[in-house]
């Protein structure tokens, strides 16, 4: 999970570190970069934490060169040091390299090349591919047969941007299951991990297929696979694709709050403007399909959640799965299931695992991503896109919401329900408007040792997503129950120092949540109700409400009770002196299982 960049054309120092900087989502424990000099020696700059370190230490320096490779890394194999930040260098300072990804069998390479004599000085699996690029050097005619030779020797997932200082004015690059795109410009050539990644002037890209190994000079990219030169589909790159900016804002995650409203709607037109050919494809794949399983990650999970709950509600047959474990304990799966597949990011290493695995066995798979650029995109069957735009935070916001919304717009189509849903109407601006009352609460909700989210029905699956926004960026230990299944076990946790973040938009719920409410004050634990009802105000057993916009269809509240959680997140957050967009361990696009 890491983001890799390079760039050929003036001011490539400063390219890569701008490019870098729209990468480090992807990880952000450490950053480093390689350039080729005017001697056609390999200058490395390398720190642990953010890429302005990196940033501040080359300051001056460099600004002269005009080619290079970038990384910023997500620690997988070896602790955070400078030694194992990328870029790695072979032992005679011709190769450098960046890489993405994991060498399963980097150990048994390792050993072999230090029999041979090769030296190591980091602990990372990526260090070897700098090394096998130079043992290789003995023997291949070239240096594309080089890196087929190394890549061949390597197992596990890689993409890589490599540097040669024979072919000083080139970059190659390679992958296999990592991502990894290329572009060139009037005046530049580079390549990213992402889309956003590549350089603000990037107009076009190619998406490089598994296998290839190109090379990359200054306006002209060779693309070779199996010895035979390549054509690959050139793709224009949208404004949304490169929309990188805080605007006014502290933080991308409050940012991406905002453009929640705007998210919707396009997700909305964008599925209402489908061709009536496509739409026809995957209505009559749900025609035709009663069993469904659903599989994502993290987020996108709990809107598989709410997706499930709704084609339930509407006679299908459905079942959610983490895809870390749907991977390796499937379901009974046969022609009779589909299988839906759901990431923002449409490159979750656990996810695209488990759409390879049911594709394997021909079922059919439907994905909704956000990203058209994406692995997940360009290798389903069926695709429907969310358009909540780019979301850089860790924490997911905005795709959430998109993402539970192509579930009521299908929800709707399937069942023939005239009645679209209206984005106006779901009164989010109305919640916007008591920010200050939300960041006072979460002021409070900062001094809580632990927090419970509760709810019963569509509301425990935003219980579930309200309570993960909350432990990932502020640290508080956090979980979420169905608010019958407390007095079942974690009960036992509540006490003074706690506070159960309370969701009740169903009305026929009220009763029996308000039970648990009672339950949780007689512990001393304290409450916190979010609720649309009126008569719902602060007593004896509720020490605050937050109040929701009254909605004409209560199925629809978990589009917009979720909107409050993440702000309580936000500033929780914020009280705590925590960065919310970054927080520890974490990183956005998980591309290793
Ligand atoms: C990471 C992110 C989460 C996200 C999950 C799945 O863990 O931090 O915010 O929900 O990956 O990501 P995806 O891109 O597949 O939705």
């Amino acid at each position: 999970m890491c983001g890799i960049v390079g760039f050929i054309g003036k001011n490539a120092k400063t390219q890569i570190i701008d490019c870098l900087k729209k990468l480090e989502y992807r990880g952000y424990d450490s950053s480093g970069l390689a350039l080729i000099n005017n001697k056609d020696k390999i200058e490395i700059i390398k720190e642990t934490g953010f890429i302005s370190n990196i940033e501040n230490l080359s300051n001056n320096m460099f600004d002269d060169l005009e080619i290079g490779i970038g990384h910023t890394r997500w620690a997988t194999t070896g602790k955070v040091t400078k030694e194992n930040a990328h870029p790695h260098v072979s032992n005679n300072g011709r190769f450098a390299i960046v890489h993405n990804g994991i060498i399963e069998n980097y150990e048994a390479i390792k050993s072999d090349l230090s029999h041979k004599g090769y030296t190591f000085s980091s602990e990372t699996d990526s260090e070897v591919v700098a090394i096998l690029l130079e043992e290789n050097a003995k023997t291949a005619k070239s240096v594309i047969e080089n890196i087929k030779l190394t890549t061949k020797i390597l197992e596990g997932s890689f993409s890589l941007a490599i540097l040669d200082t024979h072919s000083p004015d080139k970059i190659f690059a390679t992958k296999k299951d990592m991502p990894l795109f290329v572009s060139a410009g009037a005046d530049f050539a580079s390549i990213a991990s992402a889309v956003v990644g590549l350089p603000h002037d990037a107009i076009q890209y190619i998406m490089l297929e598994n296998h290839d190994i190109a090379e990359i000079s200054l306006n002209t990219i060779k693309v070779w696979q199996n010895e035979e030169m390549v054509d690959r589909r050139v793709q224009k790159i949208t404004k949304d694709d490169l929309n990188h900016t805080m605007h006014n804002h502290k933080h991308y995650m409050i940012k991406e709050i905002f453009e929640e409203q705007v998210a919707l709607e396009k997700t909305a037109e964008a599925f209402s403007s489908l061709k009536p050919s496509a739409k026809k494809e995957i209505l009559d794949l749900f025609a035709s399909h009663k069993r469904i399983h659903l599989v994502a990650c993290g987020t996108a999970y709990h809107a598989c959640l709410v997706g499930a709950s709704l084609l339930e509600s509407i006679g299908f047959d459905c079942s959610c799965h983490i895809a870390s474990e749907f991977k390796y304990f499937p379901p009974n799966l046969n022609d009779k299931c589909l299988c839906i597949f759901v990431s923002q990011s449409g490159e979750t290493a656990d996810t695209i695992g488990c759409l390879k695995l049911v594709q394997e066995k021909g079922i059919k798979c439907l994905s909704i991503t956000n990203v058209e650029s994406s692995t997940i995109a360009h290798i389903s069957d069926h695709l429907l896109m969310t358009k909540a735009g780019t979301e850089v935070a860790v924490a997911s916001t905005k795709a959430y919401n998109c993402q539970c919304l192509i579930f009521y717009l299908l929800t709707q189509a399937i069942s023939k329900n005239n009645q679209v849903i209206s984005i106006k109407n779901l009164k989010i601006d109305k919640i916007l408007q008591t920010i200050n009352q939300i960041s006072k609460l979460s002021q409070i909700i900062a001094t809580f040792k632990k927090v419970f989210f509760i709810g019963r029905g569509l509301d425990s699956l935003t219980a579930k997503e309200g309570s993960l926004k909350l432990k990932e960026i502020t640290y508080i230990p956090s979980e979420s129950y169905p608010a019958g299944e407390l007095k079942h076990g974690t009960l036992s946790l509540v006490d003074d120092e706690s506070l159960s973040i309370v969701i009740l938009t169903q009305k026929s719920t009220i009763h029996k949540t308000m039970n648990a409410v009672s339950e949780i004050k007689a512990r001393g634990g304290f409450t916190l109700v979010v609720t649309p009802f009126d008569e719902i105000q602060p007593n004896h057993e509720i020490d605050y409400v937050f109040h929701l916009p009254i909605l004409k269809n209560e199925q629809h509240y978990p589009l917009i009770s979720i909107i409050p959680l993440q702000l309580f997140a936000y500033f929780t957050s914020i009280e705590k002196g925590i960065n919310p967009d970054k927080p520890r361990n974490l990183a956005k696009s998980v591309t290793v299982e």
